[in-house]
């Protein structure tokens, strides 16, 4: 299949398989593909959690409007964005850049003076709008990786980010809850599968200058 023919495949998954589960290679390449996820100077301004728990998926869909998704899919992804980007958050950046690239911390004085200005150019609320426009190109890398390896995916935002965050502990990690995404199979019956892609025609979307 051809990309194009893996999205036309992929929708937003209602009704999952509950006695389908990915295989624990299935969910390491996904989570391979969400962590090669581009970010704005690389900094990946979030953290992913990776929700199995059964008790803790029952609290998460009450507080997500009763989803049946959040219980239903194989696993629960919560995209958190950090709340707490500072300097010292992109010290530990630029101190894995170092080890990643083994080059000399010092010669990445240059870089970390140019990532502290772009941190403390922004107020608090502006840093963590930046962290959360992060976290959807991660979730939008998800959904494209998911089609690719033909699992199924189910983007949401139809949930109350204070409860997940109250629910999973966030806010002590320094962390909130962003948009989420649940992972696994289409249930047969699902009808939302069957639905016609509605998108709107490529000469209404695209401006060519
Ligand atoms: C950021 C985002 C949030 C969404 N939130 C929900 C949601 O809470 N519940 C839901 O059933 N679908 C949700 N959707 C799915 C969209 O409704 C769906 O992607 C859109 O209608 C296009 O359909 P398709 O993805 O099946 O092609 C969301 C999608 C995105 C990208």
């Amino acid at each position: 299949m051809s990309i194009i023919d893996k999205l036309k495949w992929r929708y937003a998954t209602k009704k999952f398989d509950t006695n389908k589960k990915l295989s624990a290679e299935q969910l390491d390449e996904l989570l391979e593909a969400v962590q090669l996820a581009p970010s704005s100077y690389g900094l990946q301004h979030y953290k992913v959690l990776v929700i199995e728990n059964a008790e803790v998926r029952t609290k998460l869909r009450e507080a997500a409007y009763g989803q049946p998704q959040i219980t239903d899919a194989s696993q629960l992804i919560v995209f958190a964005a950090e709340t707490n980007i500072d300097e010292g958050y992109v010290k530990n950046f630029v101190d894995l850049i170092a080890d990643t690239r083994n080059v000399p911390r010092e010669s990445l004085v240059g870089l970390e003076g140019m990532l502290v200005g772009a941190i403390n150019g922004r107020t608090p609320e502006q840093r963590l709008l930046w962290a959360q426009k992060q976290a959807y190109i991660a979730l939008g890398v998800l959904v494209a990786a998911a089609a690719d390896l033909g699992i199924d995916a189910g983007p949401m935002e139809g949930f109350d980010p204070a409860k997940f965050d109250e629910i999973l502990g966030l806010k002590e990690k320094g962390l909130t809850a962003t948009v989420i995404a649940a992972v696994g199979f289409r249930a047969d019956d699902d009808h939302f599968s069957k639905l016609i892609k509605v998108r709107r025609p490529k000469k209404e979307l695209f401006i060519h200058i």
